[in-house]
């Protein structure tokens, strides 16, 4: 990566290719249909799911987008899917951190070898893979010379606590601040970088839980009494990949209906 801060083209609003991480349902799933409707081409990663993420990449608009599978928990998958996402869509401009793991480990019930292993395996998915796939891109956006954008989904529960998720909050609450320092150190590049932090919303990984018996309560954390939806969550990423959302690189984005503010 050159350290030298050049000249970088305007920041296009559409036509770009963009690398959705996690896309083979859910929000990536939203994510991805997002960008192709805004006419940009997207590289639909998945990671176990690949008949679902078929199904993503079959209901995109436009042309040109790919399918890439690849597990991100170790640093040579990492580099493998943004390679192969590069040289399929000929570079990248747009990131999203989307994959992570969202495993239960409340601390008193959870066998001190299961609360080790889960730690570790939201560390992995969730901070460490984040870290990698924005290295690999950065230095991609840096070598085109064109700038880009990185989005991290975050949560609300960086802020909020999980108590029975402690590892997943603990790696959001490093995801946000991981792409704050990101910011700082991109922008000379033209990178902007910056994070969602969503509160509770509709996807198939949770619907179990909004049609279970925690359902109202879930849906009453918000003054709007109800839950989000991807497609919200999609609409902010969307912009924050946007050219004149350069200004709001290093932000993580509140989107939580109203059920937690912070100061
Ligand atoms: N839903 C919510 O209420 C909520 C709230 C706040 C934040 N979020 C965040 O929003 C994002 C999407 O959530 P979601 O509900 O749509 O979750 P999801 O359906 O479980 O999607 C997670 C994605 O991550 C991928 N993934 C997980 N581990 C992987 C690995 N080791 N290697 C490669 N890919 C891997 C999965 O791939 P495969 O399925 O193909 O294996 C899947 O595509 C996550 O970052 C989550 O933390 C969600």
């Amino acid at each position: 990566m050159s350290t030298t801060p050049g000249p970088t083209p305007p920041f296009p609003a559409t036509g770009r290719r963009v690398l959705v991480s996690g896309a083979s349902r859910g929000l990536g799933r939203a994510l991805a249909r997002a960008f192709a409707d805004n006419g940009d081409r997207v590289a639909v990663h998945f990671g176990s799911r690949e008949q679902e993420a078929r199904a993503t990449l079959d209901s995109l608009a436009g042309d040109g987008h790919v399918l890439v599978g690849g597990d991100l928990s170790d640093p040579a998958g990492a580099k493998d899917v943004a390679d192969r996402s590069a040289d399929a869509l000929g570079g990248i401009d747009v990131l999203v951190n989307n994959a992570a793991v969202n495993l239960p480990h409340p601390p008193a019930t959870t066998s001190y070898e299961d609360w080790s292993a889960l730690w570790q395996r939201h560390v992995t998915v969730n901070l460490l893979a984040t870290a990698n796939l924005s290295h690999l891109a950065a230095h991609r956006m840096a070598d085109q010379g064109t700038g880009g954008r990185i989005v991290n989904i975050g949560s609300r529960g960086a802020f909020r606590g999980e108590p029975d998720h402690p590892a997943y909050g603990a790696t959001k609450a490093a995801v946000h601040a991981l792409g704050q320092s990101l910011a700082v150190a991109l922008a000379p590049q033209g990178i902007a970088v910056a994070s969602v932090a969503p509160g509770f919303f509709a996807t198939e990984r949770v619907a179990h839980r909004l049609g279970g018996a925690e359902g109202a309560a879930i849906r009453a954390q918000s003054p709007f009494g109800r839950a989000g939806t991807a497609e919200e969550i999609a609409a902010a990423v969307l912009w924050l990949a946007s050219p004149l959302a350069e200004w709001a690189s290093g932000a993580v984005l509140d989107l939580n209906g109203a059920s937690h503010l912070r100061t």
